[in-house]
């Protein structure tokens, strides 16, 4: 019994040396994949609204009543209802008439690429693609502008586009073909520092296939707020519909590779 115990907690030792040698770097869920399968771990992981109020750069006021939490499928439905009567907000130094009452949701934690780090963020969508509609997913600077990363963004043409400010006045933006809307489609955005200790590359996927590498300068060591909004209008042209229009967001996950 002795000697068995003494050759097999050596072995125990051995093999646990090389799983150290060998582990790649750790990563940590910033957002787990389940944060939409209950009430608390929603409220765990988001907040509703855009982090800076009710309204941005378009045609729609959001409030939590169009915020749907559908635990069962892990996802939360945002519904855009044509209001009259709304009045207008003051967004982007433009004065805007209101048509719609929406939904939005940002993650409580944010993300700041560190040297040598990074983030994948993922999720999957049935996304609505028809003009006036303006539903997104995107990362934007807690702090000063940018970074902005649209890791996904609809501007009702039929087209995703996926979107980095290089710097305030330099952006890259790639339109794709979006077959298909009323079926899900998955995105992904690996996020990574360069080794310059400035500059961001990140590789967008549309249903697994990488679509457009894009770069940020200046983008290491500035945090950004993960934005779901369903907003209406604005970049999506209007007038939009006259009824109501849902964005449905699942399986949002979102894994650090900071050191
Ligand atoms: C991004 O901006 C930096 C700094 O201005 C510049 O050096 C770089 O060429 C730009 N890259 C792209 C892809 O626009
Ligand atoms: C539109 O949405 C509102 C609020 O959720 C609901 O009261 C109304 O019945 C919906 N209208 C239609 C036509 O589905």
């Amino acid at each position: 019994m002795r000697l068995l115990f003494a050759i097999s907690a050596s072995f125990f030792l051995v093999s646990f040396c090389n799983a150290s040698v060998l582990k790649p770097r750790a990563t940590t869920a910033v957002i787990p994949p389940n944060s939409f399968s209950s009430s608390t771990l929603f409220s765990e992981y988001w907040n509703y609204n855009y982090p800076w109020g009710d309204s941005h750069n378009g045609a729609a006021i959001m409030d939590s009543s169009h915020v749907t939490l559908n635990t069962g499928s892990n996802s939360v439905t945002l519904t855009s209802v044509y209001t009259t009567g709304l009045g207008t907000v003051t967004s982007g130094g433009s004065t805007i008439q209101l048509h719609y009452k929406s939904g939005t949701i940002y993650a409580k934690p944010t993300f700041t690429v560190a040297a040598g780090g990074g983030y994948d963020i993922s999720a999957s969508f049935i996304a609505p693609t028809i003009k006036g509609t303006w539903p997104a997913f995107w990362l934007t600077a807690v702090s000063g502008w940018p970074p902005e990363i649209d890791i996904a963004e609809w501007k009702g043409d039929g087209l995703i586009s996926f979107n980095t400010f290089n710097t305030s006045t330099v952006v890259k933006a790639d339109d794709v073909a979006y077959p298909n809307p009323s079926s899900t489609h998955t995105v992904k955005a690996e996020v990574r520092a360069e080794s310059d200790g400035s500059t961001v590359k990140v590789n967008f996927y549309l249903d697994g296939v990488l679509q457009t590498t894009q770069f940020g300068a200046d983008y290491i060591g500035k945090a950004m707020y993960l934005i779901v909004d369903f907003q209406m209008e604005g970049s999506s042209g209007s007038p939009g519909p006259t009824g109501n229009t849902t964005y449905t967001i699942s399986d949002v996950s979102a894994i650090s590779y900071n050191p």
